[in-house]
């Protein structure tokens, strides 16, 4: 073949590659993470919804509203129902007249107690109607606290601010400061309601007792969603897909892999998002079935090879140790002393340095961080005989396989019952 056809074939063959509608899709923004739904595409979360509207609907006749906290886990609905609820009292309140202003804060973004009172002002100012200029830098953080205040006073009778992922604040002075500007006479005209939005269940032990009281927090707790609520989730953004480019039961084998999980709606738009990728990448101009599970292998893999990639050769190391032993045990769950051993046999194997079990503990709590793991007490709470349960999240043939091609430990850990799994035609 001379160059010349070659790319004359080439220019043809990648044609469709540019155009706006390649493949399968006609409007792929609605499978975006950032997109919000109107409420007639929320779906599941009725109950939810209006315990939220209960608490903050005072403000919509200018009184102080509830405060409240959203707990669950990630992908079932907590930021978009804060950001729904929210958005739908400052709508209301524009009816009776009374001024509602809201922000959302990312706290895993603005994590300090300053960067988030900046953001939490500079969201809610509006120099052109309060004359007040909130620079981005140079400012302490009193000197923020106090623009906020004055902003709040200026603009609003009640402000909602949201704070998503608020376990991600170091320390919780913030929510103090917000929960007391009243009683601590920081605002004359404006009352704040505080929405705390977090995927850590447990993130309430941490509040102090002062901080919980003052908030006086309406608790809404989200549950995973399940395989019809997800179906219908998914449903409901079939728009991004071109007439017919789904075939049956796609829509169901996303829903059902990521209710085997953890029931994150995330997880499954993505999962859908994907496999219409797939699908396009391949020329096909339909979805099917075996697009999804090669997309969700393809996925967790990427994920897992990233989340390896990013740590050390001890933190893989520890990896490594839980993942061989699910792999040749039955279970995913082990004690420490067996992750520990199986630690050991790796560092063996591998020529690596053994490091103490206090060190690998801390390592092995990073991966938790990371959802990789999930880390228990059991056998009675603090008293003497309670351990430590090790359970893997991520299915070990998937961690295994993102372990493929690290020279490191090639061949190391999976002696018993492993498969190797081919890849390359992906
Ligand atoms: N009940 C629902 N109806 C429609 N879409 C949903 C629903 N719950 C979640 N989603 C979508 O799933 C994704 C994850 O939801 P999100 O609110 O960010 O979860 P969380 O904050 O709990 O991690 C978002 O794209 C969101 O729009
Ligand atoms: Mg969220």
């Amino acid at each position: 073949m001379t160059r010349r056809n070659g790319s004359v074939e080439n220019a043809s063959a990648l044609g469709d590659a540019f155009s706006a509608r390649a493949g399968v899709f006609s409007d792929k923004a609605l499978l975006d993470v950032g997109y919000v739904p109107g409420s007639e595409r929320i779906v599941a979360r009725n109950e939810e919804i209006r315990r939220l509207a209960t608490a903050l609907n005072p403000a919509v006749e200018g009184e102080a509203p509830s405060n409240a906290f959203l707990y669950g886990k990630t992908g079932t609905g907590k930021s978009l129902c804060a950001r729904y609820a929210t958005r739908r009292i400052v709508e209301a309140s524009a009816e009776t007249g009374v001024d509602v202003g809201r922000v959302v804060v990312d706290c895993s973004q603005d994590d300090t107690e300053t960067r988030a009172v900046r953001a939490t002002v500079r969201g809610l100012n509006d120099p052109a109607v309060t004359g007040i200029a909130v620079p981005e830098t140079g400012l302490g953080r009193s000197r923020y606290y106090d623009l906020l205040w004055e902003v709040l006073d200026a603009r609003f009778d009640v402000a909602f601010v949201v704070l998503d992922e608020v376990d991600c604040l170091d320390g919780t002075d913030f929510l103090m400061q917000l929960s007391r500007a009243a009683e601590a006479k920081k605002l004359d005209r404006c009352s704040v309601g505080v929405v705390g939005v977090s995927n850590k269940v447990r993130y309430r032990d941490r509040l102090e007792e002062r901080v919980k009281s003052s908030l006086q927090e309406r608790e809404i707790v989200f549950t995973p969603y399940d395989r019809e609520a997800l179906s219908e989730i998914l449903r409901s953004r079939l728009a991004a897909f071109d007439d017919g480019a789904l075939e049956a039961d796609v829509v169901v084998e996303c829903a059902s892999l990521a209710a085997e999980e953890h029931g994150d709606a995330r997880k499954a738009i993505n999962l859908l998002r994907h496999s219409g990728e797939l699908a396009a990448s391949e020329g096909a101009d339909r979805i099917a079935v075996d697009h999804v599970r090669r997309a969700k292998s393809v996925a967790e893999r990427d994920r897992m090879r990233e989340l390896i990639d990013g740590g050390t050769i001890q933190q893989k190391a520890t990896l490594l140790a839980i993942t061989s032993l699910a792999l040749v045990e039955k279970t995913r769950t082990f004690k420490t002393s067996e992750v520990y051993a199986a630690y050991e046999d790796i560092c063996a194997e591998s020529g690596l340095e053994t490091l103490s079990k206090r060190r690998v503990h801390d390592l092995l709590r990073e991966w938790e961080f990371l959802d990789v793991l999930e880390i228990t007490r059991t056998g009675g709470g603090r008293a003497r005989g309670s351990y430590l349960q090790h359970h893997l999240l991520e299915d070990p043939s998937v961690i295994r396989s993102a372990f493929d091609g690290s020279e490191r430990f090639a061949g190391v850990g999976f002696t018993a019952g492993s498969t190797t799994t081919t890849w390359s035609n992906i």
